[in-house]
C-alpha cells in the first residue's frame, strides 16, 4: 500500500488554510519565523479547530504541554476567559528563550505563564485545576502526560492531545511499519485505545492536520449515567 505520510488530502489542506480568516499581524511573525526556523507549530486548520473548542469553552485556566515558540500559546489566549491565565511548559531552554521574548513581544506576559522544566516533573507540581489541557510535545509520552492530567482536569474539562496519527502511520497495518518507526507507533496506537475507552470521557479522534484526540471528563452525573448504561449493555 503506497503511504502519502499525510492524514489528509494536501488539496483539501490548501483549500481549508485558503478560507480561514488572517492571523494578527503579530502572530503571523511568528508563524513565519517559526516555518524560517523549523521549529513545528501547530498546523493553520488544527489551530482553527482549537480556537473554536475555546470560543465554545471560554476556559479561565489552560495548561500546555509543549511551548516550542509559544505560537500556540498565544493564539490561544485569544478565547481565554477575562482574568484567565495559560501555563505553557518547554523542556528546551533556546524554545523557552525565543517564547518569553514572543509572550513579550505581544503584551502577554499577564495571561500566559511560562515553565522551564520537563512536563513529566513539572506538572506534578501544579496546583488548581484547568479547564483545558493541551497536549503538544514528545510523542513517546503522551500516555503518561494524560494520566497525569486527570487529576489535574476539571469535570466537563477538555483534553486535547496533537499529532496522534503521525503522518497516517498510526493508521496503517504493523507489517507496513518500518522498523524506526515501530515504537512510536505501538505508544500511540496504545495511548489512542486507552483514550477512546475511557468511561469518565467522551473523546474523539479527528483526521486534522497530523490527527487530534479531543477528550471530554464528563460532569460527575455524566459519568455515573455512562457507567450505568455500560453495566446494562
Ligand atoms: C510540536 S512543538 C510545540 C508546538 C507549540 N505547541 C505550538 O504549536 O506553537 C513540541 C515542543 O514540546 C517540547 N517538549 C517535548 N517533550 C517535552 C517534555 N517532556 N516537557 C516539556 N516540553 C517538551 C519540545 O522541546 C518542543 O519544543
Amino acid at each position: 500500500m503506497a503511504v502519502e505520510n499525510k492524514v489528509v488530502y494536501e488539496y483539501i489542506e490548501e483549500y481549508i488554510r485558503q478560507v480561514q480568516p488572517d492571523l494578527s499581524v503579530e502572530l503571523e511573525q511568528i508563524r513565519l519565523e517559526a516555518e524560517r526556523d523549523g521549529v513545528p507549530i501547530v498546523k493553520p486548520e488544527v489551530a482553527s479547530l482549537i480556537l473554536t473548542l475555546l470560543a465554545i469553552k471560554r476556559p479561565k485556566r489552560i495548561l500546555e504541554i509543549g511551548t516550542a515558540v509559544g505560537f500556540s500559546a498565544c493564539l490561544m489566549s485569544k478565547h481565554l476567559d477575562k482574568d484567565g491565565k495559560i501555563i505553557t511548559i518547554e523542556r528546551n531552554n533556546s524554545m523557552h528563550q525565543k517564547a518569553t521574548e514572543n509572550i513579550k513581544r505581544l503584551g502577554l506576559e499577564d495571561s500566559i505563564k511560562l515553565i522551564y522544566g520537563d512536563a513529566k516533573e513539572e506538572m506534578r507540581k501544579l496546583s488548581g485545576e484547568f479547564d483545558v489541557i493541551f497536549i503538544d510535545a514528545a510523542k513517546g509520552q503522551y500516555d503518561t502526560f494524560y494520566r497525569d492530567s486527570l487529576p489535574i482536569l476539571a469535570d466537563g474539562g477538555l483534553i486535547i492531545a496533537d499529532n496522534i496519527l503521525y503522518k497516517g502511520l498510526v493508521a496503517l497495518e504493523k507489517g507496513a511499519i518500518d522498523r524506526r518507526n515501530r515504537t512510536i507507533y505501538k505508544r500511540m496506537r496504545e495511548f489512542i485505545k486507552m483514550v477512546m475507552n475511557n468511561l469518565e470521557f467522551e473523546s474523539t479522534l479527528i483526521p486534522v492536520g497530523d490527527g487530534i484526540i479531543i477528550s471530554k471528563k464528563l460532569e460527575y452525573t455524566e459519568r455515573n449515567d455512562k457507567l450505568y448504561e455500560q453495566d446494562k449493555s
